[in-house]
Order: C-alpha cells, then structure tokens, then sequence
C-alpha cells in the first residue's frame, strides 16, 4: 500500500485512534477504584477538619485521616423526614448528591430560598465521639448545600452536642468569584463561626450573616460577620443554614438527638 495514498491515511487514523481509546478507557477503569478512594479520603478530610481535630491546611497523610476517622467518626445514613438511623442503608456507598438527583430516592423539595430543589430522603451524617469514648457524642456534622450567587455552595456544618453551638463551618466546593462570594473558605472568616448559635430559644434556625460586621459570640451570638462585597452570597449562606436547620432538612434529627439527651 502506497504510504501517500488515501486509504492508507485512514487506515492510519484509524489505527491510532483506536490505540488511544484504549489506553483512555483503560486508563480510566482502572483508576476508577482510587478516584472513589480519593474522593472519600477528601471527604473524611472535610470532616474532620470542620470539627477542629485536624488543622485547616493541615496536611495530613492518608492513614493518619483513616486513623483519626475511624477513632472518632461514626457516619451515619438518617432518614430525613423521621430524624430515625436509616440503618438499611449502606453507609460506605450511600452518595446523598446523587440521592437527591435520583426521583426514586428523592422528592421535590419546598420552595424555599436556599433554592434547594429536591430533598433527599436519606442523608448521611457524622457523629463524632468524645475522645477515649465508645458512646459520648462530642459533635454533629452535617452537610449543608445551598445556592450562592452564581453557583451551588457544597459544605458541612459542625455542632455540639447541644446541637446549637456551631463548632466549625466549611464550603469544600462552589463557583464563586474569588475575593468576593469565593471568600466562603477563607479561613479568617469561617472562623468567625465557633460558638455562635444556630437555633434561638424557640429551636429555630436563628444563625445568619448579616451585613457588616457582627459582634463577638457571647454578645451577639447570632449574627457573623457579612463577607465584603459579596452580600449575595452571604445571603446564600444564611438561606441554607434556615433550610437545613428547619423542619425540611435536619431539624427532626437534631429534635430526636435533644430528645434523647433530656433537653
Ligand atoms: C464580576 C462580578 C462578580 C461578582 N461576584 C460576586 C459573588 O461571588 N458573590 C456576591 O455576593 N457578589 C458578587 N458580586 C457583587 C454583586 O453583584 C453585588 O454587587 C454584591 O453582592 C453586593 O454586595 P455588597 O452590598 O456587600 O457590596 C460580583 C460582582 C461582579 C461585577
């Protein structure tokens, strides 16, 4: 076959196409199983950093946020609506984003102003123990998701076993503009979060970002400070906290975790 022929151009083409898809499809089955791992180790990561048992910016191995998880995470599936352990479910596989996409595992949520449009009817949590105790619960992190100006803000929020005072706070993914709306993971200001109140005395969702600056927790425990020029997205976050906190999301759990507690 002449090498400047047309046929042999095609053929040619062909050829390497084909070669190249296979090494692209291989490549990506098997991989696929350390994507997974990763993708949980970056969420173990996530939790643990909002409860303060690791550093922001840490960062620590593999093993040691297995470690660290293991000893003191319990992960949870709860169905939304009861509050109750959903113990059926398969905590290590249960992906609540794509339970909240699948209309067999979820229906339309209310409106609401979170723009939250289908809830879920699992939702895996994280309790995490006292440490050196099997049974002491020390906190409660639950994944929060909301709109923000220009995007969907993914994140987790970390209470006390009071399940009022807020212990940490973190968005792990969002399109925001960075130094405006993307101002939601900087560190100076999620700090601004421990030891404010989510609820108010009635057990309503109360915590809100206001615009300027909040006082201190003890004295205006409340309020955080507004994130500057970007009150747009401030006012997402506000909006999906009242959401998750309320009665649509995980206020029947909280309610049954007081319940159990006696307050
Ligand atoms: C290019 C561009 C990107 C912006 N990104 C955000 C954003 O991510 N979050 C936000 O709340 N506001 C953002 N804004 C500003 C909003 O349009 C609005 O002016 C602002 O939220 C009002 O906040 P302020 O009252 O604190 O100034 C952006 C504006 C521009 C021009």
């Amino acid at each position: 076959m002449r090498r400047e022929g047309t046929l042999y151009t095609i053929l040619f083409t062909c050829g390497v196409c084909g070669i190249c898809s296979v090494l692209v499809s291989g490549a990506a089955v098997g991989l696929k199983e350390r994507q997974i791992a990763n993708r949980i180790l970056e969420r173990q990561t996530h939790v643990l950093a909002v409860t303060g048992m690791i550093d922001r910016g840490a960062h620590p191995t593999a093993s040691q946020i297995r470690e660290i998880f293991q000893d003191r995470v319990v992960a949870k599936v709860i169905d939304l609506a009861t509050g109750e352990f959903d113990d059926s479910a398969d905590v290590a596989t249960f992906d609540q984003r794509r339970a909240a996409k699948d209309p067999a595992t979820s229906t339309p949520a209310p409106e609401n102003d979170a723009r939250v449009l289908r809830l879920p009817k699992n939702a895996l949590v994280y309790l995490i123990r006292e440490k050196g105790s099997r049974d002491e619960i020390e906190q409660i992190v639950l994944p929060v998701e909301g709109m923000g100006l220009w995007s969907i803000l993914y994140g987790y929020l970390a209470l006390d076993k009071d399940t009022t005072t807020i212990r940490g706070i973190t968005f792990y993914e969002h399109g925001e503009t960075p130094g405006l709306g993307g101002e939601v993971e900087n560190p100076t200001w999620t700090a601004k979060w421990p030891g404010r109140k989510a609820f108010d005395n009635a057990w309503q969702p109360a915590v809100r970002v206001v615009k300027g600056v909040a006082g201190g927790p003890e004295e205006d425990p409340h309020h955080v400070d507004g994130l500057s020029g970007a009150t747009l997205t401030s006012r997402g976050v506000t909006n999906l906290l009242a959401f998750w906190l309320g009665d649509n999301g995980f206020g029947p759990f909280l309610g049954k975790i007081r319940e159990q507690q006696g307050s």
